[in-house]
């Protein structure tokens, strides 16, 4: 990472969705900036390794489930930093094709496990010394995609939910930002999965690869520096903001 050391130093981070891809790639890139790390995921296997390897620890969280945040949150007493990364995709097929089990299954974990996690995120902070929420959202959560319904639907409810707790927080004199982050195409194994389910996966990959005007897909790492910036001091002035990691596809 080029922007210096240490710059979230002696920080508590939690990132949710923390075994795999963007996730993972945040808690590796936090830890290496001397946070200390909780790696939380439905994923056991894949979130202990993650922690492991990065000197943090695991925690199993559903991200969906209120009752699983109260366990997590319970063993927590000091939080500076909560990534609400944890995502699934949509099923791909229009609005006339999208059915309510879709709705349920995305919006479960995109839609009120991001707001499970804002409300725990703030209850915990705000008995401290404050902090900085980040949730992902997408550049589907700006502009239309007509194959994704539902994951559009999701990832646009995170963008306002973020404005509205930042404006809340700053209201009551938290000391708690809370900001959204919005990549396009990234390389991790979500994409995999649509790439593969497509009907042509090497012309999607193709597309897929030349979509941003600077000529590449986005990869993990690309994201896990916004969110350092999000997360460290030197954002102190931000809140309610939506930083797009996109290459330019959204400026075309
Ligand atoms: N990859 C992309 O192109 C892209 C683009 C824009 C936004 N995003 C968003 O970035 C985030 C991470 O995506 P990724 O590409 O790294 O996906 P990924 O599938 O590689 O990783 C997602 C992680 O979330 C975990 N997870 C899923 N449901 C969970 C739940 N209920 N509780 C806790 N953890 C859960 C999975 O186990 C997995 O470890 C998602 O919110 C996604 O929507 C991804």
């Amino acid at each position: 990472m080029a922007a210096g050391n240490n710059r979230v130093e002696g920080k508590v981070a939690l990132v949710t969705g923390g075994a795999s891809g963007i996730g993972k790639a945040i808690a590796e890139t936090l830890a290496e900036q001397g946070a200390e790390v909780i790696v939380a995921d439905v994923a056991e296997e894949a979130g202990r390794a993650v922690a492991k390897a990065i000197g943090g620890r695991f925690q199993a969280l559903d991200v969906s489930d209120p009752a699983a945040w109260d366990a997590a949150m319970a063993s927590i007493d000091r939080l500076d930093v909560l990534v609400n990364n944890a995502g699934v995709g949509g099923s791909g097929g229009s609005i006339e094709e999208a059915g309510t089990d879709d709705w349920d299954r995305v919006m479960a974990v995109n839609g009120k496990g991001v707001f499970l996690g804002c409300k725990a995120g703030v209850a915990v902070m705000k008995r401290g010394n404050g902090g900085s929420i980040i949730n992902m959202s997408s550049i589907a959560g700006l502009v239309g995609a007509p194959t994704l319904p539902v994951y559009c639907a999701s990832k646009g409810a995170v963008r306002l939910l973020t404005k509205s707790v930042a404006l809340h927080c700053a209201r009551k004199g938290y000391g708690i930002r809370c900001n959204s982050v919005h990549p396009s195409y990234t390389d991790t194994p979500m994409v995999d999965r649509m790439i593969d389910k497509h009907h042509d996966p090497e012309r999607l990959r193709t597309a897929l690869t030349g979509a941003a005007p600077l000529g590449r897909m986005g990869a993990p790492e690309d994201v896990a520096g916004a969110v350092l910036y999000l997360a460290s001091d030197d954002s102190a002035f931000v809140t309610g903001t939506e930083l797009v990691v996109d290459g330019g596809i959204v400026s075309m």
